[in-house]
């Protein structure tokens, strides 16, 4: 892979906020074209490496290159290279999002029929065509969300930076502004997103950085993820509450019992095996298990280790 493949590089980034190291070493390459989740719980670091990136913070030490452009000594080439969805999008409540982003368009130095065409096309593209006349205090969370991702658009932008961008919505919402972010990479725009949802980094990103306390904690697509901790589990779902804690003392490991589902699961190794084995054993104590499963970790349970093991 030469320097050329790579649309971010972020080398060794600190950054304190008085006392507060916010970013501790953080070390970080995407490669052009893909989209890089960075997945970390609140406080661990994300917007502070995202407004660096996006040259908005300056860092204490550290590298960090941008379409290969450096965000100390050029700052300004960078911005023309990037778009940015924060967490507040800076949008006008009283006005239609035509004239929003016909706003951002007039911003951007397009002139009046360039931004208004632009904007024609932002919204056709996000579904929003229809409502583009609507003021946008009249908008759902999900439509509001699109709007912010069509400003953060108008200026073709290489690389865009995403904080968070479901935070906050429902269902609906959210995957309405999936399939647009997927929409997005098709077309050859390198997108880095920060969340705190861990199937919305299995949803659309190629490469994942898990970040605790301002570094990498771990690394890899979700599939490497769920592998490189614990393997598979066994989910044991009874008819009975009450029969809970015997069917956990029948489950190899460490073995977690959730009341609510009815379930006891277990990291297992040889998923045949633990298969049968669980079978027998509870047919043989007398046991009846409604539900019996063998599947991959979800990325929480991947999450939830990671961190353990990290604070350990
Ligand atoms: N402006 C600020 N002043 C002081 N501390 C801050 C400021 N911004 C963030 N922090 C702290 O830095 C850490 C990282 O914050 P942040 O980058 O916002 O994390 P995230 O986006 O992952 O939730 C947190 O402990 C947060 O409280
Ligand atoms: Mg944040």
């Amino acid at each position: 892979m030469t320097d050329h493949d790579l649309a971010i590089v972020v080398e060794g980034l600190r950054k304190k906020y008085g006392d507060k190291q916010a970013l501790d070493g953080l070390d970080l390459t995407v490669r052009a074209g893909t989209v890089q989740g960075i997945l970390g719980p609140n406080g661990a670091g994300k917007t502070t490496a995202v407004r660096i990136m996006s040259t908005l913070l300056r860092p204490e030490e550290g590298r960090v290159e941008v379409a290969g452009i450096d965000v100390r000594t050029r700052a300004d080439e960078v911005r023309s290279r990037i778009g940015l969805l924060g967490q507040n999008a800076a949008v006008d409540e009283e006005l239609s999002g035509r004239q929003n982003l016909e706003m951002f368009g007039r911003l951007y130095h397009l002139g009046a029929r360039r931004a208004g065409a632009r904007a024609d096309e932002l919204l056709a593209r996000f579904g929003l065509a229809d409502t583009g006349k609507k003021a946008i205090k009249q908008y759902s969370g999900g439509m509001r969300r699109r709007l912010d991702l069509a400003a953060s658009l108008i200026s073709r932008p290489q690389v865009l930076f995403l904080d968070e961008p479901t935070t906050g919505l429902d269902p609906r919402g959210r995957t309405e502004v999936w399939s647009a972010v997927r929409s997005l990479v098709g077309g050859g725009t390198t997108v880095l997103l920060t969340t705190q949802y861990l199937e919305e980094a299995d949803q659309l990103a190629d490469q994942i950085a898990v970040i605790n306390h301002g570094k990498v904690i771990a690394e890899g697509t979700a599939d490497e993820l769920k592998t490189k901790t614990g393997g598979d589990r066994i989910d044991v779902v009874l008819h009975d509450t009450g029969q809970l804690a015997r069917a956990a003392s029948l489950l190899p490991g460490e073995v977690r019992m959730d009341e609510d589902r009815r379930m006891v699961s277990a990291s297992i190794s040889d998923r045949m095996a633990a298969l049968t084995e669980t079978v027998r054993a509870l047919e043989a104590a007398g046991i009846e298990a409604e539900d019996i499963a063998v599947r991959r970790p979800t990325l929480d349970e991947v999450f939830m280790h990671l961190t353990k093991e990290d604070a350990a």
